[in-house]
């Protein structure tokens, strides 16, 4: 028996004035499109912003549905949207903002795991990493600088 030990690493930021300018536009996108989320039943909204490498800022939020599962992120909103619309771009950045309607979110919110196996699917796609910074509606920000460090062991085409 071997034990194998993952490591992975994230920057936190303070205050959003710490990203990088395009980073903090593109937090400023996600904050903004929070107010699209459809979420009458978790009333927890998330906005999602995309940079392509085309100059394209392309957005997602939280869209619920009485069937739950019927109901998609706003991460997967928004990746499936470049991609249906720009599908030869690559995307260099994605911004994640998340809040609630009845209690305030301070803590970073990181994508959900289904979420991150889309995000990677598109990341193997285009041979490049996605930075990914998240945040609540409050508070320090992290960023990875792949979708790798969210998803260790994740599954690819290469097992196909
Ligand atoms: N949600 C997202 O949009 N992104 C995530 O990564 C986590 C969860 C949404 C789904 C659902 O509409 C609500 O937040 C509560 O789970």
């Amino acid at each position: 028996m071997e034990n194998i030990t993952v490591t992975t690493s994230f920057s936190s930021y303070n205050t959003v004035s710490e990203l990088p300018q395009d980073a903090q536009q593109l937090m400023a996108k996600a904050v903004e499109t929070r107010k699209n989320a459809y979420a009458p039943y978790s009333k927890f909204r998330v906005g999602a912003a995309l940079l392509l490498d085309n100059g394209k800022v392309v957005v997602g939020s939280n869209q619920e549905n009485a069937a739950y599962p019927s109901g998609l992120c706003a991460e997967r909103v928004a990746v499936f949207q470049a991609g249906a619309i720009y599908p030869d771009a690559k995307i260099l950045i994605l911004a994640i903002s998340a809040a609630a309607d009845e209690k305030v979110v301070s803590e970073p919110i990181p994508p959900c795991g289904a979420c991150r196996q889309a995000i990677a699917e598109y990341e193997f796609r285009q041979d490049s990493p996605i930075e990914i910074y998240f945040m609540g509606q409050e508070g320090k920000i992290l960023k990875s600088d792949s979708l790798k460090n969210l998803l260790p062991l994740v599954f690819d085409r290469n097992f196909l």
